[in-house]
Parts: structure tokens; sequence; C-alpha cells
């Protein structure tokens, strides 16, 4: 094949391209990868067979679903077997353990935290870590506790949700909205004399109304029962100025389970 290059041109062209890495002749023709491609056959196409249209999957009612499941439930085993069951709540898929309460049932006092965070999720028990220890002090100073046996000075918390929200995000209120039908029966079947509620979430879960610093220190009532709203302990840990509010409200929940008593 006659070439148009001289010979010390060719040879220069071959060493750069060593140089770049093609060092191998992988054909004995050159090959114009930049040609347009030849129009491959198309495959046959199947005669076209008519497709029933997909049904349409039939909307479920969460809040209805969750009433049921709730309603179902006879004691605190089942209310939490019935939690463990709930497959609508997408909470429940980013989570690792059902969160869903520690200390004593027969406590008059319920109280309700909002969403288990990290530590929680990991133990599988509310109120866990700084925030836990924070609550627990708080109930301390009044005689009160989770791991008390007597009653008359115990507690019961849960939260307003039983799983962890991804990164720790706010639950959206469709997912408070869902949840209600099990906090309402863990009301029913744990009776407490009072209920706490700390924390805009929980104001919201069981008064309907959020702005726990205006909130707080003044009773309500729901589900036929005394309602308290106090800050949060996550709260408190945030602005500790705001300690003595707690301790206020504290004095106020015993004074009540005093004069009830
Ligand atoms: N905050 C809550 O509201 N609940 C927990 O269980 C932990 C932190």
């Amino acid at each position: 094949m006659e070439s148009a290059l001289d010979y010390h041109t060719a040879e220069a062209l071959l060493t750069w391209q060593v140089e770049l890495g093609a060092a191998e002749a992988m054909l004995d023709a050159p090959l114009n990868r930049y040609e347009s491609p030849k129009e491959a056959p198309k495959p046959k196409k199947a005669a076209a067979q008519p497709v029933a249209a997909p049904a349409a999957a039939p909307e479920v009612d969460a809040a209805a679903e969750a009433k049921k499941a709730a309603s179902g439930a006879r004691d605190l085993d089942g209310l939490q077997a019935a939690l463990a069951g709930f497959e609508l709540c997408e909470l429940k898929r980013g989570a690792r353990k059902l969160v869903f309460a520690d200390g004593n049932p027969a406590a008059r006092v319920m109280i309700f935290g909002e969403a288990p965070g990290r530590e929680e999720d990991r133990e599988g028990k509310p109120f866990m870590g700084r925030t836990g220890q924070l609550l627990d002090r708080m109930f301390a100073a009044i005689d009160m506790g989770r791991d008390v046996p007597l009653s008359k000075d115990a507690i019961y918390i849960t939260n307003v949700l039983p799983w962890r929200p991804p990164q720790n995000r706010d639950p959206k209120p469709a997912e408070i909205a869902m949840m209600r039908p099990f906090l309402e029966r863990h009301i029913e079947i744990v009776a407490p004399e009072m209920i706490v509620v700390m924390g805009n979430m929980a104001c919201e879960a069981v008064l309907g109304q959020r702005g726990v610093t205006r909130l707080r220190g003044t009773w309500a009532e729901a589900f036929g029962k005394p309602v308290l709203p106090m800050l949060h302990p996550n709260d408190l840990l945030r602005q500790p100025r705001f300690k003595r509010d707690a301790w206020a409200d504290l004095l106020s929940l015993k004074a009540r389970l005093e004069a009830s008593a």
C-alpha cells in the first residue's frame, strides 16, 4: 500500500500513538469509528395484543384502618401487637424498633412525649439518653418515677408516635392524625387519672392545639381527663431558663394529685 507519509513522519506518528497507550494493532485495515453506523435490522414487532388497563388500587383510608386495628386491642400487649402489625405509616419503614411505652401501667399519670429519637429507636424505649435523664430527674424532684413500684408515685411514659422519623424530621400532620386512634386506645386501656403532654406535638395530638409556651401550666381537658401541657425536656436542654416554668408545672401536678388522692 502506497503511503502519503514519508518514513520519518510515519514513525513519529506511531511513536506518539504508543505513548498514548495504543501499543497493539487490533485490525489489518484502519476502522473509521466516526462513520455513521449501518442500520441494524429492526426486530419484527409482535402483533399488538389488546392490553387490559391495570385495575386502580383501591384507596386506603389509613386513619380508618388505624382505628380498626386499635379498637380491636383488648389490653396493652394487644395494642403493642396491633401497632407492630400496622403497615400504613411510612415512619415504620425507616425505624429500627417500635417504641411503645415504659413505666408503670397502673400509674396515676400518663405522659406523652413526641416521637423517639436515635437512642430510643435503638433501645425500643421512650425517653432514653440526655432527654430521658432530664425527664427522670424532673419527676424524681416530686418523688415520682418510671421505676417506682407504688402506682401512686409511678409514671407511665409513651409518645405520640411510636417510630422515629428519619433524621428526626418533624412528623407530618397526616402521620400524627393517622396514629391518633392508637393514642386514644392507649389512654382508654391505661385509664390514667391525669395526662401530661410534653411539647408542641403532644399538645397538638391530645388537645388539638399548638403553642406549648403559651399553653404550659394551664390545665385543660381531653378524653374526659385533666391534661397538663408542659415544655418538652428538649426545650429545657436548649433553653435552661425555662426550667423555672417546668418546676412550677411539676408542683401543680403534684398538688393536683395530692388533692384528689
Ligand atoms: N423525645 C420524645 O418526645 N420522646 C422520646 O422518647 C425521646 C425524645
